[in-house]
């Protein structure tokens, strides 16, 4: 597992700097996220990179700024074709106006002219000393390479600098779709949260959005596993745009994420769906998640399913005919909408259940002609799921449980954030790779800086085999039992010693349970 560091640098502009910045620094990313070389995207962006779609999202925007592209500096565009690409996320502000080309250029002639190197999921610093950004830009982002490495070499790679914006906060753009087919509504209605009239059946928003910001980093798997699923996501874009002949090569743009639960699945299905957003702005003027939820679908219209089954995706289909916005479907437990058919059968299943998945079947197939949607499933129990729809899914990625190398960088994002709240006081040192803890302990000379490391190891290695979504709950438990609520309104915190032997016996009656 190829492990980044976990301390980026921060933004050197506290104003700058906000609770999601916050999050964002602190949980590191221990997927390697290294794009195959061959990155797929590359030659998209560069066919797209003069899209006219790219000039109309501009059009919102202040006049075009003169300095050249980072690209058209390269003096050797051989050379720079078979360049690995580092993806730079620039994040504007909510009220920026400034041209998403002018940021494009002058951020990349910024890094290329001030790094040689640069480290991958990390925020950029020093972009603030170009005063006319610090208004319009929020944070500069160093994603993923197509190098192994964490350090990428500027001259080594071709920078693909992805511009975006996000609402203001609690300004998300939600709307709801209903699945009845005699509903005369138009395909969305703003979203009311006491919205009682029962036939809402999947929700609509627009993304890049503040409520998936930051899930992405915060998600720690296995090295490639988050890299792999979206460069699947950027082939199928790149044989659509390139009108493959779907009758030599085809596949149905549909992706299933399985596994035990809380292990992430609905999370990176969301995270995708806004990384997806952020790497398309400059293709598509608007990317747009359905969140269909089946299981509540299919019970509160338990009598005629299949027609509102049928009834919900006409409705995307038509979202989808608007070739300007990229539509991704998320069908959470999707064993509830396509159950196994011979099991229904052979269970005394009532025939409407085999009609929800007739028509779920037919109405992917459907959807598979168009080249802008993705629609991404999530499950815990395969094995029910009809054979069919497996069979359709292109991709069917099993998400497992955390190994301890992941749960130790997941307990350490919460203890950054712990420290940093001060609800928990730190050691003073800085938390270890994992590799160099488990180097520390093995070895014979195990003193200094690395207790606190040492400690997180211990957790770690005993909460192996708990699910992601109990760890993210643990300390808030091990903070509990610390007994430490006379700190509340004031004092330092709760030493990390007290804290790491308290969740270490939660962890271990856990796993006794
Ligand atoms: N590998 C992981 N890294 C970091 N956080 C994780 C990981 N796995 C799960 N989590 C956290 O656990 C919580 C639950 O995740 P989520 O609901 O996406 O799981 P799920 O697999 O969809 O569960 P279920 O199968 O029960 O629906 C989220 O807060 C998520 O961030
Ligand atoms: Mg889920």
């Amino acid at each position: 597992m190829d492990i980044p560091d976990v301390s980026p640098p921060r933004p050197s502009h506290g104003e700058q700097y906000s609770e999601s910045d916050r999050e964002h620094e602190q949980i590191p990313d221990v997927d390697g996220d290294a794009l195959d070389d061959d990155d797929p995207s590359d030659s998209l962006k560069d066919q797209l990179s003069h899209d006219p779609l790219d000039r109309d999202h501009d059009h919102d925007h202040d006049e075009l700024d003169s300095l050249p592209h980072p690209s058209e500096n390269q003096d050797d565009d051989d050379d720079d074709d078979v360049k690995v690409s580092l993806h730079i996320e620039v994040r504007l502000r909510s009220n920026s106006t400034i041209l998403y080309d002018t940021v494009r250029q002058t951020i990349g002639r910024y890094i290329t002219d001030n790094f040689t190197t640069l480290e991958t999921h990390s925020f950029v610093p020093g972009w603030q000393a170009i005063k006319f950004l610090e208004n319009e830009v929020y944070s500069v982002y160093c994603a993923e390479s197509g190098q192994a490495t964490r350090l990428a070499s500027i001259s080594k790679v071709k920078l693909n600098i992805h511009v975006y914006e996000l609402p203001a906060e609690g300004q998300d753009k939600i709307s709801m779709l209903c699945a009845n087919p005699m509903d005369p509504s138009e395909l969305g209605h703003e979203a009311e949260p006491e919205d009682e009239t029962g036939d809402v059946a999947a929700s609509r928003i627009e993304l890049p959005a503040n409520r998936c910001e930051g899930i992405w980093e915060s998600l720690i798997y296995e090295e490639g596993l988050k890299t792999k699923l979206l460069n699947y996501i950027y082939s199928s874009i790149v044989f659509a745009e390139h009108d493959v002949n779907p009758n030599l090569i085809s596949w149905h743009r549909l992706v299933l994420l399985h596994g035990p639960p809380g292990t992430g699945k609905t999370s990176l299905c969301k995270a995708l769906a806004q990384k997806v957003s952020i790497r398309l702005s400059g293709i598509y003027q608007k990317t747009e998640l359905v969140e269909i939820n089946s299981h509540s679908l299919f019970s509160k219209w338990f009598s005629e399913s299949g027609k509102l089954v049928q009834g919900l995706f006409s409705k995307i289909e038509q979202i989808a005919e608007n070739r300007d916005v990229f539509v991704l479907v998320l069908i959470d437990e999707v064993e509830s909408l396509a159950g196994s058919r011979s099991t229904g059968a052979s269970g005394g299943e009532p025939s409407d259940a085999l009609r929800a998945v007739n028509s779920l079947l037919t109405a992917l197939d459907k959807l598979r002609h168009h080249k802008n949607v993705l629609v991404l499933t999530t499950s815990n129990l395969t094995d029910s799921i009809d054979e069919a729809f497996l069979d359709r899914a292109d991709i069917k990625q099993f998400i497992g449980l955390p190994s301890a190398e992941a749960v130790y960088w997941i307990l350490g994002s919460c203890l950054r954030e712990l420290i940093s709240r001060k609800i928990v006081k730190g050691d003073g040192g800085v938390l270890l790779d994992y590799k160099d803890a488990v180097l520390v302990r093995d070895s014979s000379d195990a003193v200094g800086g690395g207790n606190m490391s040492l400690e997180l190891l211990k957790v770690a290695e005993a909460a192996k085999g708990l699910s992601g979504r109990f760890l993210r709950r643990l300390p808030l438990l091990g903070h509990a039992q610390t007994g430490s609520c006379s700190s509340v309104g004031g004092g330092g915190g709760v030493s990390c010693w007290l804290f790491f032997e308290c969740l270490l016996s939660v962890v271990e009656s856990e796993q006794v349970q």
